[in-house]
């Protein structure tokens, strides 16, 4: 395993597991799998309704003495709807509660966005909070690393006016930034944003979420794209390298020093999206899958359920 350094310090791995859709024991299997494979690093948030889960298979892990807390990297996040600095305790205890957890390793913002929940549960439904700000939600944020329930801090869809507003005006920096970043949306200035800031960026979607676009109803803006994992050019790399499309797409992240989750409830799939760092794409391969970048065309996630 690769990792990248934090500069508070520690470590993240660079490839973990992503388990947005994946709930109950269908997850539960599938993180006992991850974690025989040899996953360490485990993304997750409130939003994903999922947490009880990970902490219960974390715990029997630990318990028994298979894996220790330090060798695990855990990531959750502040839901939109708690982006109040007010709230930020309550979220980051209860996570810890369920996760079984004294600390989580990186604590993101999850949205740039807030939302009062007024015991509604669909963000759709949810009022939009006009007051939301984001340098008294930082301090809150801070305070968790004082106070040792975060290891580091961190941002998620966040664009870099947003995190350079937060850098300008922070103690403790972010060292993380979970963006989507994958072949059709490459976002070159966000990927040199971070590596100038010390920042480490994480990529959602780096697969396509292929089960979310059709769960949504989402298609590319671009409607000439094809599924990801079958586009031509990324299908003769994989050829060429022996290796699925899934673990070269992975791969080229990797190369970039992007660090990817990769979201799987198929046992065959967890263990293939693990085995990416035994082959290198040259510069041939880079410039090839450089080029089938969309810029902003090649989003999947608007977020447009959020009103307003
Ligand atoms: N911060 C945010 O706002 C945000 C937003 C979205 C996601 N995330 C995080 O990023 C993680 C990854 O993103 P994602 O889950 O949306 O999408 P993803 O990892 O790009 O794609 C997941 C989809 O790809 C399939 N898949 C996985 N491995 C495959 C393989 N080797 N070959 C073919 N298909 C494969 C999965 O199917 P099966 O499961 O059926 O195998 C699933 O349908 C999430 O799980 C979550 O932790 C964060």
């Amino acid at each position: 395993m690769e990792f990248y350094k934090l500069q508070s310090g520690g470590r993240m791995p660079a490839l973990g597991y992503g388990t947005f859709l994946a709930t109950g024991i269908e997850l539960e299997q599938s993180l006992n799998i991850a974690l025989e494979t040899g996953y360490r690093f485990f993304d997750t948030a409130i939003g994903y309704n999922n947490e009880p889960v990970i902490g219960k298979v974390l715990n029997e892990w630990i318990s028994a003495g298979k894996v220790t807390r330090e060798e695990l990297f855990i990531i959750t996040k502040l839901p939109c709807f708690g982006n109040r600095p007010e709230e930020v305790d309550t979220y980051i205890k209860q996570s810890l509660k369920d996760l079984q957890l004294d600390y989580v390793d990186m604590y993101l913002i999850h949205l740039p966005i807030g939302l009062f929940k007024n015991g509604k549960t669909l963000y759709s439904d949810m009022e939009l909070d006009n007051s939301t700000d984001h340098l008294n939600i930082w301090k809150k944020m801070e305070d968790q690393v004082v106070n040792g329930r975060a290891k580091s801090i961190g941002l998620s869809n966040f664009n870099i006016k947003q995190i350079q507003r937060i850098l300008d005006n922070c103690k403790i920096r972010p060292e993380g930034l979970q963006n989507e970043n994958h072949l059709y949306m490459q976002s070159p200035e966000v990927v040199r944003f971070c590596k100038l800031n010390d920042i480490i960026l994480i990529s959602y979607s780096t697969l396509g979420m292929k089960s979310f676009r059709e769960l949504a109803g989402l298609s590319w803006k671009n409607k000439q794209l094809p599924e990801m994992l079958e586009n031509d050019v990324l299908v003769k790399v994989a050829k060429k390298h022996g290796k699925t499309t899934a673990q070269v797409l992975l791969r080229f992240l990797n190369q970039k020093k992007i660090a990817v989750i990769p979201k799987s409830v198929t046992p065959d799939r967890i263990v293939e999206n693990f085995q990416i760092f035994d082959f290198k794409l040259d510069t041939e391969d880079l410039d090839a899958l450089r080029s089938e970048d969309n810029g902003e065309d090649g989003r999947i996630v608007y977020f447009s359920m959020i009103k307003k």
